[in-house]
């Protein structure tokens, strides 16, 4: 079986935020990194989002670029990859703008999150919910299942905390960090990779691939070491 290549794709501020202490403040627009983000998704089969993220920005990214469509279509993908938003609560409202966006939608759960969810049944008509643990998202069924499915690239775009989880269970392969110029400080703004951190012993070491300068703007290519 040809084994499932995952990438992560997150940007940062040169002090290492993802998004400002107010997630909901608007941010500055960077086209390149913008466009960088839309070839990247266009190469993935499945895109992972945290549910966090999703609730703060209501819709999942999707492909527009005409020539990045095209191309998708040559190799025999859908026009848009599958998005798989990670929420172990199902604590997503129906009426959230992602349940309603021209995608196949996925979403990893927990069966805590379906028995609790007083919305479980509405969800169920507008994803496919996918119960992955009893009360913790076990992902080696999650990659087994992704196995099962056909699909070969995945892109985990963020938040932290889906990435953290990620990289704990060791299925982060690449990784593509944009920095952007700008610094948003605050002691409570998210970073690429949130969770409870990881002893030096046993933290990620990664090997950097490529560096891109645009403008302002750098783009990191790393590859995690195993
Ligand atoms: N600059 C960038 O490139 C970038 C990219 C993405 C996001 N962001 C920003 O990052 C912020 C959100 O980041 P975040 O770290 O707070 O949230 P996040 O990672 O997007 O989502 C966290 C939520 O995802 C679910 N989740 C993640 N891992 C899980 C696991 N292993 N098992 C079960 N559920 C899991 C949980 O959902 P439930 O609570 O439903 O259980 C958790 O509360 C937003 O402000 C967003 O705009 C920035």
């Amino acid at each position: 079986m040809k084994s499932i290549q995952t990438t992560v794709v997150l940007a940062m501020t040169a002090d290492g935020k993802i998004s400002p202490v107010d997630p909901r403040a608007p941010r500055g627009s960077y086209p390149v990194d913008l466009a960088h983000l839309e070839y990247q998704v266009s190469l993935a089969d499945l895109v992972l989002v945290g549910a966090g993220t999703i609730r703060t920005e209501g819709t999942a990214f999707t492909i527009c670029n005409p020539e990045l469509l095209a191309a998708r279509k040559v190799r025999g993908q859908s026009p848009q990859p599958i998005i798989c938003v990670v929420s172990g609560s199902l604590d997503l409202p129906p009426d959230l703008p992602f349940l309603s966006q021209d995608i196949e939608r996925w979403i990893f759960t927990t069966g805590t999150g379906l028995e609790r969810s007083s919305d479980a049944t509405t969800l169920h008509k507008l994803a496919e919910l996918i119960d992955l643990g009893d009360t913790n998202l076990d992902w080696d069924r999650a990659y087994t299942l992704i196995a099962e499915r056909g699909i070969h690239n995945v892109v985990a775009l963020g938040g932290g905390s889906l990435t953290a989880a990620l990289a704990k269970a060791g299925r982060i392969d690449d990784w593509w960090l944009t920095i952007w110029p700008v610094i948003y400080g605050g002691q409570h703004a998210p970073t690429p990779v949130e969770g409870e951190g990881f002893l030096p012993s046993a933290a990620p070491h990664l090997q950097l691939i490529e560096t891109r300068q645009v403008g302002s703007e750098v783009f990191l290519h790393y590859r995690t070491l195993k």
